[in-house]
């Protein structure tokens, strides 16, 4: 089943005991903040605000997918699932048939229930949260996403692009250039001096969320209807050609203007740093505000690992490597990248068939469209789970070669690479490497291919059997 509103998702995860309903009073000046993070410092339950101190009516819900188990139940599926499960789940219902949209009249569109235009439309009038110390600002836009729409093929994007607001009627936000949103501004609306329109959606539901943070290859209100195995609803907006989620909680409409900049961060970012300085960034000046009664601002807290951030665009990165990897022919038996890595280092594992394999898989992914967003590879054999971290590294300090298995590319990188100098960075220099963790196939099996000491490597079949038969018997627990 899908949640086709955040709010059925908010009692899913209240009945999985991964919601902490708060009712004093939360302060929207840091103290909300410094409630998520911590959650997500635990990968702990979703705190659920009912009181935000000078916005009665307000609500807030932090850290909404940021672990595992919440990212099972927005699939609809049990929340002990295991990575592995979710990732086939996933696997599966984005490689089937595009589900296109329905739209919704106005009347049957929660988000609709309230509407400010003009004056009234002040964005000071919603929570934004003042999320970390330090910030530029206050972030209204954390969790939600922009739609836009190409204006010669009228092809639809959402993307998650943060929003600072900088005035009472000004958000500002980075619109990167390889982003599928910052192409279209920076490559049409603003070469021909027009302005872009666009609706910001907080508090989607799960699956809108996931689908406007993942690499997807086809439009994002197609691929969420994938996600949900239905289609995902719509309606207009009020001031703008452009249509948004029914059940959102938030929108705001208006206009991105191609002439001006304004200065936007600094911002705790996904890498876990502040890395990217206040500059001058694309300027969202904003027409209407619809919202929904006693609406929930949604909050990610971006930082140390684990945000929900860093988990889904792990998690949707490495799958979508998967796809390409596989699209080309390679054998590679899994991809799973680490959100601990905060999507930078991603573990492939392959049937190693013939000579080079791992210069081929970080050549291909390295050269996609994925290729800005990460930079580390690891290229481990069939025979190394690469979801336990043990193998993993494992694999990494025994079987890569410090000279003949590291291989070092150079490629785009984002502007947030913590390890790049402030000059390195404008460029959008991107330093990438291969650890090849795979022995040399035409290593002699007996003399000179290493033996694996493991249970499952070095016990005849039947011991094994026995040992595990017998387990609970000796007295573990299994
Ligand atoms: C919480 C969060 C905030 C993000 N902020 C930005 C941002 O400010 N600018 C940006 O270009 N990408 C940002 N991203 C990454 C994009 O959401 C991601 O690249 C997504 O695929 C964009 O959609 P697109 O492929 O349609 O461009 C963010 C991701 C998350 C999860």
């Amino acid at each position: 089943m899908a949640y086709l509103d955040n709010r059925e998702f908010i009692k899913a995860l209240d009945a999985a005991g991964e919601l902490v309903t708060i009712e004093q009073e939360v302060d929207w000046d840091l103290e909300a903040g410094a409630i998520v993070r911590k959650v997500c410092e635990e990968k702990g339950p979703s705190p659920l605000m009912n009181k935000i101190k000078d916005y009665p009516g307000h609500r807030y819900l932090g850290a909404p997918l940021a672990n595992y188990r919440k990212l099972a139940l927005s699939m609809g599926m049990d929340a002990d699932s295991s990575i592995p499960q979710i990732a086939e789940e996933y696997l599966k219902r984005t490689s089937s048939p595009p589900i296109k949209p329905v739209l919704l009249p106005k009347e049957e569109a929660p988000c609709k229930e309230n509407i400010l235009m003009g004056e009234d439309a002040d964005l000071f009038l919603l929570p934004g949260p003042m999320v970390h110390e330090g910030d530029g600002g206050r972030y209204l836009a954390t969790w939600h996403f922009v739609v836009t729409k190409d204006p010669d093929n009228g092809d639809v994007n959402w993307g998650m692009y943060r929003q600072m607001v900088y005035d009472r009627k000004t958000m500002t936000g980075p619109l990167l250039p390889f982003s599928d949103g910052g192409k279209v501004f920076h490559g049409k609306y603003k070469p021909r001096g027009e302005a872009m329109p666009f609706a910001t959606v907080i508090g989607p539901d799960p699956l809108s969320a996931i689908a406007a943070s993942a690499p997807s290859p086809i439009p994002e209100t197609e691929f969420t209807g994938m996600l949900m195995q239905q289609p995902v609803s719509l309606v207009k907006c009020e001031t703008v050609d452009l249509e948004v989620p029914a059940y959102a909680e938030i929108i705001i409409e208006g206009e991105i203007l191609p002439d001006v900049s304004l200065e936007e961060g600094p911002f705790g970012e996904y890498t876990g740093y502040r890395t990217s300085p206040r500059d001058l960034r694309a300027v969202y000046r904003i027409k209407a505000i619809t919202h929904r009664n006693n609406p929930i601002t949604t909050i990610s807290n971006m930082g140390i690992p684990t945000d929900e951030g860093q988990l889904l665009r792990s998690f949707s990165l490495g799958l979508e490597m998967e796809k390409l990897l596989r699209s080309q022919g390679i054998p590679v038996t899994g991809v799973y990248m680490l959100p601990e890595s905060t999507h930078h280092l991603v573990v492939v594992g392959v049937k190693a068939i013939y000579t080079n394999i791992a210069t081929q898989i970080a050549q291909t992914v390295f050269g996609s469209k994925l290729g800005p967003w990460f930079h580390m590879v690891m290229v481990v054999d069939d025979k190394t789970d690469i979801y336990n971290v043990d193998e993993v590294i494992h694999a990494l300090s025994t079987r890569c070669h410090p000279i003949n298995g590291i291989h070092i590319y150079q490629g785009v990188g984002t502007p947030l690479y913590p390890f790049l100098s402030a000059a390195e960075r404008i460029k959008s220099v991107g330093p990438k490497v291969l650890f090849d963790c795979t022995f040399p196939l035409d290593w002699d099996p007996l003399n000179e291919l290493p033996s694996l000491v493991s249970f499952k490597n070095v016990y005849p079949k039947e011991i094994q059997e026995k040992v595990l038969n017998n387990w609970e018997k000796y007295g573990f627990k299994s």
